[in-house]
């Protein structure tokens, strides 16, 4: 299992049917579709800086998702520097780079990329989750996933646990790290 099969597979041990998410990077709309799939009574709250992902990400779920399920994702053509304000968020995921094959010059910077991450980690509920995925095959990537795990070593342990997952006998293979806000109330 690869970082974004594994990411997946956690997610759907995280999420029930009627959670609410947000995709950070909406890219061609397969995570996307694999998070409105998890929550049919939820919402996706599905983003990307590039209007060309955004309509990519439209086209792919008109394709793939029944007209119902459509409209339990909202789709914004924005950096995830402002994530929306909404409340309650069980999971907040970031594939993190290019688009396959897109422009890579338009790729997930290192200080935005934290910007959002601290962001994300005051939204999201107790109990909910970040979930990033890194791609260190690129200098930026690498600057990135440092940068991530870094900050992520450091979250304080009474209210975060944190695991991080990676190949260990193949170069700059990607990565996947998954940050869940513990309970208060236990
Ligand atoms: C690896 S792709 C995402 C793949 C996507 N999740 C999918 O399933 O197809 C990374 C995406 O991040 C987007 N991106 C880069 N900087 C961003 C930012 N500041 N805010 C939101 N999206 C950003 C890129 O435009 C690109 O589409």
């Amino acid at each position: 299992m690869n970082s974004l099969q594994l990411s997946h597979h956690y997610w759907g041990l995280l999420l029930s049917p009627a959670d609410i998410v947000i995709d950070a990077t909406c890219g061609n709309g397969k995570d996307t579709l694999a998070l409105a799939r998890l929550v049919p009574q939820g919402l996706v709250f599905s983003m990307d800086i590039q209007h060309l992902a955004v309509e990519e990400t439209c086209d792919y779920l008109k394709k793939n998702l029944d007209s119902e399920r459509q409209e339990r994702v909202v789709l914004l053509h924005q950096s995830h520097e402002m994530l929306p304000l909404i409340h309650p968020v069980k999971l907040i995921v970031y594939n993190l780079g290019y688009l396959p094959k897109g422009d890579k010059s338009i790729t997930t910077m290192t200080a935005t990329t934290l910007k959002s991450a601290a962001q994300a980690l005051d939204l999201i509920e107790e109990g909910g989750a970040v979930s990033i995925v890194c791609y260190p095959g690129h200098a930026e990537g690498a600057r990135e996933e440092n940068a991530l795990i870094a900050y992520a070593s450091a979250l304080p342990q009474e209210k975060f646990t944190v695991y991080f997952h990676q190949h260990i006998n193949r170069k700059s293979s990607a990565s996947f790290l998954w940050i869940v806000k513990k309970s208060t109330t236990r």
